[in-house]
């Protein structure tokens, strides 16, 4: 049976927090007795939003998204589209602060499983539609870290002033831009040119990306779980494994963004504080870009999975009216009908074969 998604009242202390965090609360604004509607998709004739490249965005564009993440800081802490509220919901999400219905103490996680694509798509689809509605723009879109591409490996520069709501200053300070990115960071940073790391990193894109898939359709089946991560029903251990860009470059990024000052990596470098850094936002916006890239032009028309446990996988967000919805696995598949797409910026590691 597929994952259901949870039962809000009974949301409880994180389990997977470390002991050496200081004590948070990770449970999302409920109030007992509120009723979720099932998740429709937006009109065909709504505009379509279009996520540019962070290191691309211009100035106008920047002062729309500063302005709209600014008044989501302003808003209410107890409302469920402040910025207080949406860092926990990945909080809760990715912690353990959710048992799986009809599994007392069997958490769920959303991490390191075939969930991880489909949760994070809409958690940011409903973070932009909140921001778009808090400026009153419909074509509002999140920017994408575009860390695929020469002129993205480096910390986007947006996020790095300090008087921007931008800025947060839980963050590595030796990697501010324009210090290059390692994408298979692991701790220490590398010592090779800046050129070679490049290579190094499009050659990494290409193996995660493209290569293992490649040979994985040879056999069939297995094809969609080595990028997507592996299956995850209701009673299952959580963590039974993440896919290719899961793996690599998407947890490096996370830890090398992170403040090895702070006692686990805070903000970005551990799961439960990482979306407090609004470049969380960003570097989830070009994962789901990567698996967007995938079913669109690489494996054109493949449905990732058709098992209904993976379909009907079903999750609580809460949307720009501040209603519950409950979204399914099935209602994520196509950024189109979501309508949102990305900037084109060329794929430069399509050819990186190492
Ligand atoms: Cu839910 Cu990048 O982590």
């Amino acid at each position: 049976a597929p994952i259901q998604a949870p039962d809000l009242g009974d949301c409880h202390q994180p389990v997977d927090v470390p002991a050496t965090a200081p004590a948070i609360n990770c449970c999302p604004t409920y109030s007992t007795g509120t009723v979720a509607v099932d998740f429709t998709p937006p009109p065909a004739s709504s505009p379509l939003r279009v996520r540019p490249a962070a290191h691309l965005a211009d100035r106008a564009y920047l002062a729309k998204y500063e302005r709209a993440v600014s008044l989501m800081k302003k808003l209410p802490a107890d409302d469920p589209r402040s910025f207080e509220q949406q860092w926990r919901v990945h909080c809760a999400y990715c912690d353990g602060a959710y048992d799986q219905v009809g599994f007392p103490g069997l958490e769920i996680q959303i991490h390191s499983c075939w969930l991880f694509f489909p949760w994070h798509r809409m958690y940011l689809y409903f973070h932009e539609r909140i921001l778009g509605k808090l400026i009153g723009d419909e074509t509002f879109a999140l920017p994408f870290w575009n860390w695929d591409a020469p002129d993205g490996m480096s910390f986007p520069a947006i996020y790095a002033n300090r008087w921007s709501p931008l800025y947060d200053p839980r963050r590595n300070q030796a990697h501010l831009p324009p210090f290059p990115l390692d994408l298979d960071y692991s701790g220490t940073d590398p010592t090779i040119p800046k050129d070679q790391l490049i290579d190094q990193n499009l050659n990494i894109m290409y193996r995660q990306a493209i290569h293992e898939l490649r040979l994985d359709m040879i056999s069939g089946a297995r094809k969609a779980q080595l990028f997507m991560g592996q299956p995850y029903r209701a009673g299952d251990q959580p963590e039974p494994g993440a896919g290719t860009v899961e793996s690599v470059p998407h947890n490096p990024v996370h830890r090398w963004t992170g403040d090895p000052r702070q006692p686990n990596g805070e903000d970005m470098g551990i799961f439960y504080s990482a979306a407090r850094d609004p470049v969380f936002f960003a570097h989830h916006g070009n994962v789901d870009r990567m698996w967007h890239i995938r079913r669109g032009l690489l494996f054109p028309g493949d449905t990732d999975f058709t098992d209904p446990d993976w379909l009907d996988a079903s999750f609580f967000f809460y949307d720009e009216e501040a209603r519950l919805v409950r979204v399914r696995v099935r209602d994520t598949l196509d950024p189109a009908a979501l309508r949102f797409t990305y900037q084109d910026v060329g794929l430069p590691w399509l050819n990186a074969k190492p």
